[in-house]
């Protein structure tokens, strides 16, 4: 049997094979790899995408990651902060065109504590009873998972970056720890959200062995979601002077997760589409099954800048979304508006 068939049959990789296929010139084999990979997505999610609206509240930051544009050491950064009603506008907007997830992004911002933030949360869930409502607010106490759960979100993304405990320790100031990013990934899925993981393909320091360890990871947590995409080289962030993660290695690794951990849902991701003009496109032929178009009002979208030469910064919500789905038919897929929840 051949290596592909034999991770799609075990849901497993030893180390040697994730090396093999992500060094490999062997052009049939990365084909089998892709075919396998979309077979796998679409005999379970058949050939429709998931639409979820990205709504980026706060570009304001505690954290001083190494990597991150937003980074609070980054003096050069634009910072804003959505009121509340221009984050329920853009709701509204977004439950217009038919979107039935929001998910809310943004720095570590204390403005947004644990009151403000479920008073929105609640909000929305009572406008929107129907919805799905995600967050992505980095690392909070337990209590605050919980607190914001019970006012009604139900998904949580926090990329867990690198599941290999040094490798952290180089994207990261001291001042961050490991231990208390995968912890709090395990208290959310206690609490009972549907949880997100994900790493950056090509990150400073990163090897095949860092990458074996996300990859066990993701098998130990059996997180609903993993959202990976290629490191890009940002100005005024430490690691301004790397090169960007390959759009090809991100690529392969969609199709290996695909294939170890079947009913996972996974972005075609913005930063795959900065690096490549057809990047979530092909993000999707590899095995993705989401994507994320942005519903942040067009007056601040320009300065959520994470990383450098974001695309759809020009774009309104709905030019986003008409973009999005044509992008999806092009390519023999449906983009789909429904909640889209993990299917057991
Ligand atoms: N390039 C690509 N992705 C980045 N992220 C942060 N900085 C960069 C960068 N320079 C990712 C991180 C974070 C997510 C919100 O964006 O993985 O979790
Ligand atoms: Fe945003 Fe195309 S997805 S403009």
């Amino acid at each position: 049997m051949n290596i592909v068939d034999n991770i799609r049959t075990t849901h497993s990789i030893t180390r040697d094979q994730l090396a093999e296929l992500l060094d490999t010139q062997d052009q049939e084999l990365l084909e089998y790899l892709r075919q396998q990979a979309q077979q796998v997505a679409q005999s379970i999610y058949s050939n429709k995408v998931f639409i979820r609206g990205l709504i980026e509240i706060s570009s304001y930051c505690k954290n001083d990651c190494l990597y991150c544009g937003l980074r609070r050491s980054n003096h050069e950064a634009v910072r804003y902060r959505l009121t509340e009603n221009e984050i329920y506008a853009a709701c509204e907007n977004g439950y217009t065109l038919g979107f039935r997830t929001f998910v809310m992004q943004g720095g570590e911002d204390a403005w947004f504590n644990d009151d403000n933030m479920c008073r929105i949360v609640s909000t929305i869930r009572r406008r929107y009873p129907d919805c799905a409502i995600t967050l992505s607010l980095g690392e909070r106490s337990r209590e605050s998972y919980q607190r914001l759960f019970d006012a009604g979100a139900n998904r949580y993304l926090l990329r867990h970056e690198t599941a290999d405990k040094s490798h952290y320790a180089q994207l990261h100031p001291s001042d961050m720890s490991f231990d208390n990013r995968i912890q709090c990934l395990y208290n959310l899925k206690e609490i009972g959200y549907q949880v997100g993981c994900g790493f950056m393909v090509g990150s400073p320091y990163q090897t095949i062995d860092t990458l074996y360890q996300d990859l066990q990871f993701i098998l130990r947590l059996q997180p609903h979601m993993v959202g990976i995409g290629p490191f890009v080289s940002t100005r005024h962030t430490a690691f301004e002077d790397f090169s960007n993660g390959s759009v090809e290695r991100t690529l392969r690794l969609l199709s290996i997760i695909r294939l170890l951990h079947p009913h996972v849902l996974m972005p075609a991701t913005t930063a795959l589409g900065t690096l490549h003009p057809r990047g979530r496109e092909k993000g999707i032929l590899a095995g993705a099954n989401v994507v994320m178009p942005n519903l942040s009002p067009l007056a601040h979208r320009k300065d959520y800048n994470i990383y450098d030469n974001k695309i759809c910064t020009g774009d309104e919500a709905a030019e986003c979304y008409v973009c999005t789905s044509q992008r999806l038919s092009q390519i023999g897929y449906q983009a789909v508006v429904d909640r889209g929840d993990f299917k057991e």
